[in-house]
């Protein structure tokens, strides 16, 4: 719902589709974009923006599918200020319950000069494309791309235009996350005052996570007036990412007496989503991240852990039920039916189809045979688990290492590529290095090893570890992840895993498709 004449509600704008996955690294496959929006729709979040449908065949695909399933959100599809991306937007919302177009244009001197238009052509610009968008759908939102270094009187005049030529929603984008609070507050205050107009449309704040204000921002804005927060799952987004939805969901939650407005979102919903993004997109959650991170309702210095017992309230501002965490308990043993199986996925809050459970039911016996006490925490690492086999064109079939203190170690590779086998041994400094060499040996690739990163998911030595691998070729970058009780075969397996992102990546980034490229050229 975007209409809503209750003054209090926010509106949740989440773009962890859009902004989120033009993050480096962070692409998803169809099916990962579909799930994610499945469960965005079913959390409550008000308005999806589901991609870029002019970027690529891909992205049209992926936001026209998430308009014709939606149920309950608005979907939106973002446009540069052109008419071929207006265009493309509209046919891929069209089917949408509710279908939005987003339209955005650069308006700080900085962005006024790639397309090197004066403030005037732009500003005919601003009129042209908005009132196309309008003619085609009656939910326009547009944006001002770097409002927050747009001079005043020239933001106010565009707004203006914006809002005379249909837009209902007007969006000030904090694109490089350079504004503090009070300005945050005074500048959608400012244009609500002084924009002819401005108290029929919705005020939107969209900020960047540069100087680790964009939470303090948006609430900021809220306050100024702002009525929708645009937002992204764990804060996804280039750079330092976005506005963190789970952080301002919960703090106008907590909070509701300094901060009476509230939102539709059902926060016991959070820990899945933000547990399945950071698994699809490839980009863990930090531990001591605010609200999900595995950190945020530990308690393990001493005298945190005795008032925890007294009273929980002592050191908790918000239950961890609250955010949909369960304690990590003792799940099964090598005994346990692929039922128990199911059924414990569903208490952690993933839905898994029939296909999916039978490979991740072969993935726990193989653990539970190797493990003795698996726990939820484990279960939770095999979902993570990067692999797609029907779609991989690189898999591992066998891996075997020798290592030890008498020499180089040796790692024999055997490979699965675009359906053929392959076999490749190689020796390293260490059995990572042998192991990633006898797979650069069986596919060849210039990729550079950005970073390589293992965490143990449990205690003990027999504990699992999550291995993140992030690889940059040619400015464009992927991240693989795995989870094995052998850090040598996650590690491998995360190293292929980014491989397969990287190729999905290459055969996603046709000339074009970077929302960056200001392209004005179909403008009539
Ligand atoms: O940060 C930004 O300015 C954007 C716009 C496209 C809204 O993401
Ligand atoms: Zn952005």
């Amino acid at each position: 719902m975007t209409q809503t004449t209750d003054k209090d509600r926010v509106l949740i704008f989440d773009t962890t589709l859009r902004d989120g996955e033009q993050s480096p690294g962070a692409t998803m496959t169809h099916a990962e974009k579909l799930e994610i929006a499945g469960l965005l729709d079913e959390m409550g979040v008000d308005i999806i923006e589901a991609g870029f449908p002019i970027a690529s065949e891909g992205d049209f695909k992926a936001v026209s599918e998430i308009a014709a399933n939606a149920r309950n959100s608005v979907i939106c599809g973002l446009a540069r200020a052109n008419m071929g991306d207006i265009d493309r937007c509209w046919e891929a919302v069209r089917s949408a319950r509710q279908p939005r177009i987003h339209t955005f244009i650069g308006t700080s001197p900085l962005h006024r000069a790639i397309p090197n238009l004066t403030q005037d052509e732009m500003a005919d610009r601003i009129h042209e494309t908005v009132t196309h968008a309008r003619n085609l759908c009656d939910n326009v939102q547009w944006s001002p791309m770097d409002a927050t270094r747009t001079e005043w009187d020239y933001l106010k005049r565009v707004v203006e235009i914006a809002i005379k030529a249909g837009a209902s929603t007007i969006n000030i984008p904090d694109t490089v996350g350079y504004t503090a609070p009070e300005e945050s507050a005074d500048l959608i205050r400012k244009l609500i005052a002084d924009v002819p107009g401005a108290d029929e449309v919705v005020f939107a704040t969209h900020c960047h996570n540069d100087l680790g204000m964009a939470t303090a921002n948006s609430l900021a804005a809220v306050a100024g007036g702002a009525r929708q927060i645009e937002c992204t799952i764990n804060g996804l987004g280039e750079r330092a990412g976005n506005t963190a939805l789970e952080e301002v969901v919960m703090a106008l939650k907590v909070r509701h007496d300094i901060m009476p407005w509230h939102t539709g979102v059902d926060t016991a919903r959070i820990m899945n989503i933000s547990r399945r993004v950071a698994t699809v997109s490839g980009f863990p959650v930090q531990f001591n991240k605010a609200i999900v991170g595995k950190n945020a309702f530990a308690h393990e210095s001493g005298i945190h852990q005795d008032g925890m017992l007294k009273n929980p309230e002592n050191f908790e501002i918000m239950r961890p039920e609250d955010v949909g965490l369960t304690e990590s308990n003792l799940v099964m043993g090598k005994h346990s039916g692929r039922a128990a199986l199911r059924d414990k996925l569903e208490q952690l809050g993933f839905e898994v189809g029939d296909n999916q459970l039978k490979d991740l039911f072969v993935r726990f016996k193989e653990l539970a045979d190797r493990k003795k006490e698996v726990f939820d925490d484990d279960i939770i690492a095999l979902m993570r688990v990067g692999e797609d086999p029907e779609n991989d064109h690189l898999q591992i079939v066998s891996m075997k290492v020798v290592c030890g203190t008498g020499g180089p170690a040796e790692a024999t590779v055997e490979m699965e590529i675009d359906g053929k086998d392959a076999s490749a041994t190689a020796h390293g400094d260490g059995p990572v290095d042998a192991a990633f060499k006898a797979i650069r040996d069986l596919f060849p690739n210039a990729a550079h090893l950005q970073l390589y990163q293992v965490h143990a998911v449990t205690e003990g030595t027999d504990a699992q570890a999550t291995v993140s691998v992030r690889l940059e070729e040619d400015g464009m970058i992927s991240t693989g992840q795995s989870a094995n009780t052998d850090t040598v075969v996650a590690s491998a397996k995360a190293y292929v895993n980014a491989l397969n992102r990287l190729i999905m990546r290459r055969e996603k980034s046709a000339p074009g498709s970077d929302i960056r490229e200001i392209s004005y050229k179909d403008v009539s």
